[in-house]
This record gives structure tokens, C-alpha cells and sequence, in this order.
């Protein structure tokens, strides 16, 4: 069984001066195909899952995602890694740690600075009893599909207060905003990399890029130097699933239970290149 802590994985990232890569993920099709294609190129992995996609959209629950994850990971030998991703509400990310997430986010970002310290550190004190990792948010990603979002430089991670932020709110890794976006990009971004250099000295824990779909891969390869260790995929991901049903559909294929091989075929080829943007080999 190849289940590894996210914090030993963003640990493994930070010495190879690298990201480890996290794709957000609904299902069987999304989790075996990330799982496959880590295992055959040799890096570690990051499975999470946003909550909505279990409670609103009905695609899981956590509970499966854990056990889809750790069956489908039990022979291959890369470490994979289980996330909770964005998540505010205390009760399901507790919920959810008990679940076996051994890895959450809890999203204060919306919040003053000095509630998000608390809110975390709450969060912290509770997944530090169970073992579980906690990712923070300081600064805001907001969504791409506003423009203004992503431009938007009072929202940005301020230097000045990471190291503060992350020492009282104890957490294990630190989302940052630095230009980035969730969600397809109307206006190419452009990554605020002295920022990130400031944040990284600033810090000791591991830096988390949000809004991986669509930024240029000349920028991300900087940024990857300069301190981010984990760096979230979903959108496009999700949008190749999306547009691969479709067409099978639409193609009108004499038999629909070859859907979930088709799937994951265009899935694996598409991760055969992201997973490339990540230097670890294990
Ligand atoms: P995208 O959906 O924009 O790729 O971002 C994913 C993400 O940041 C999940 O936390």
C-alpha cells in the first residue's frame, strides 16, 4: 500500500526543489487514471477531493473517495496522497479527517486575518490528534471567471504577515495568492514571483499554488523554483472529462460501457504531460 502523508510528500517536493502536483478528483475514472499514470512515471501524487463535488453534486462521498483512493493505490509504490481540499465547515472537515483524510484544507480565506489564525489553529489542534496534515489559506484565490479576482493585489498574500500567520496558526502547508485564479482564465495570469520569493524566505512550511488550469508552464516552472511545493489541478481536468463523455456520446458508440476506458485513456494522456511539470522522480 503506497498511502503516504501529504506533508511527507510537500517534504519530498521542497528537497528536490519542486511541486508535488494535486489533482482534484470525483471518482473511480479521475482516481485510477492520476494513480496510473503517477505509478508509471515514477512521482508521487496528490487525490483531493472539493466537498461540494460529495455533498451538492453527489459524485462520492468521502468515505468512498478515501477507500477508492487507498484500493486503487495498495500496488503501486509512488507515494499518493489524500486531501481534503477547500473546506470552512469545522464539522465536515472533522468528519472527514475521521474518514481517514490524514490531509485537509480549511479555507479562511474570506475572513479577517486575525479569524483565520484562530479558525486554524482550532482546526490544527484537532487534526493534530487524529494525525492529519492542515493546509491554510492566507491572502485570497478568488475565480478567474471575475478577471478581477486574480488582479486584485489587496487580496494577494502579504509577506509581511505569513510568518506570523503560519507560526500561530501552526498549519502544515500555506495556500498563497499570487495571481492566480480558480477556474478557466479569461486573461492569461501573470504570477507575482517576487512576491512568492518574499513569502518563501518569510516561511518554513510548504507553499500551495492554487488555480492550476491554464497558467503558462514558463511560469509555473518558476514558481516550482521559488518555492511552491504543491500545486492544485482541477478545472481542466474535469473540463477534458467532461468533453470526452460528450463526444462519445455524440459519436453515438455502439456500446456505453466502454465510456469509462475511454475516459480514462484521454485522461491518463492529458496527465502524462502535467505530471511533467513536476522534476520529483522516486
Ligand atoms: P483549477 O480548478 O483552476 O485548476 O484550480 C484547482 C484548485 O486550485 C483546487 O484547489
Amino acid at each position: 500500500m503506497s498511502i503516504e502523508k501529504v506533508s511527507t510528500i510537500l517534504k519530498m517536493a521542497d528537497e528536490a526543489n519542486t511541486t508535488a502536483i494535486a489533482f482534484n478528483c470525483t471518482d473511480y475514472n479521475t482516481i485510477a487514471s492520476v494513480v496510473k499514470v503517477a505509478e508509471e512515471l515514477s512521482k508521487p501524487v496528490i487525490c483531493m477531493l472539493y466537498p461540494e463535488h460529495a455533498h451538492l453534486k453527489h459524485w462520492t462521498t468521502p468515505k468512498i473517495f478515501v477507500e477508492t483512493v487507498r484500493d486503487v493505490a495498495k500496488n503501486v509504490k509512488v507515494p499518493v496522497g489524500i486531501h481534503l481540499d477547500h473546506c470552512s465547515d469545522f464539522d465536515y472537515i472533522v468528519a472527514a479527517m475521521r474518514c481517514g483524510f490524514d490531509s485537509v484544507m480549511y479555507d479562511g480565506s474570506m475572513l479577517p486575518v486575525e479569524e483565520n489564525i484562530k479558525n486554524t489553529a482550532e482546526i490544527v489542534k484537532v487534526a493534530k490528534a487524529i494525525g492529519a496534515d492542515v493546509e491554510a489559506e492566507l491572502g485570497r484565490v478568488g475565480f478567474a471567471s471575475t478577471v478581477a479576482d486574480q488582479n486584485d493585489t489587496d487580496k494577494y498574500t502579504k509577506p509581511e504577515v505569513a510568518a506570523a500567520f503560519c507560526e500561530q496558526s501552526g498549519c502544515s502547508s500555506v495556500a498563497v495568492a499570487i495571481g492566480s485564479a480558480h477556474g478557466f482564465y479569461k486573461e492569461t495570469p501573470r504570477l507575482d514571483i517576487e512576491r512568492l520569493k518574499k513569502i518563501n524566505a518569510a516561511t518554513d512550511v510548504p507553499l500551495v499554488l492554487h488555480g492550476g488550469s491554464g497558467i503558462p508552464n514558463d511560469q509555473l516552472e518558476v514558481a516550482f523554483r521559488e518555492g511552491i511545493n504543491k500545486f492544485n489541478v482541477g478545472t481542466e481536468f474535469f473540463y477534458l472529462y467532461y468533453q470526452t463523455m460528450k463526444k462519445f456520446c455524440e459519436a453515438g458508440h455502439p456500446d456505453f460501457f466502454d465510456l469509462p476506458l475511454e475516459v480514462q485513456n484521454t485522461l491518463e494522456n492529458y496527465l502524462r504531460q502535467k505530471m511533467q511539470l513536476s522534476k520529483i522522480r522516486v
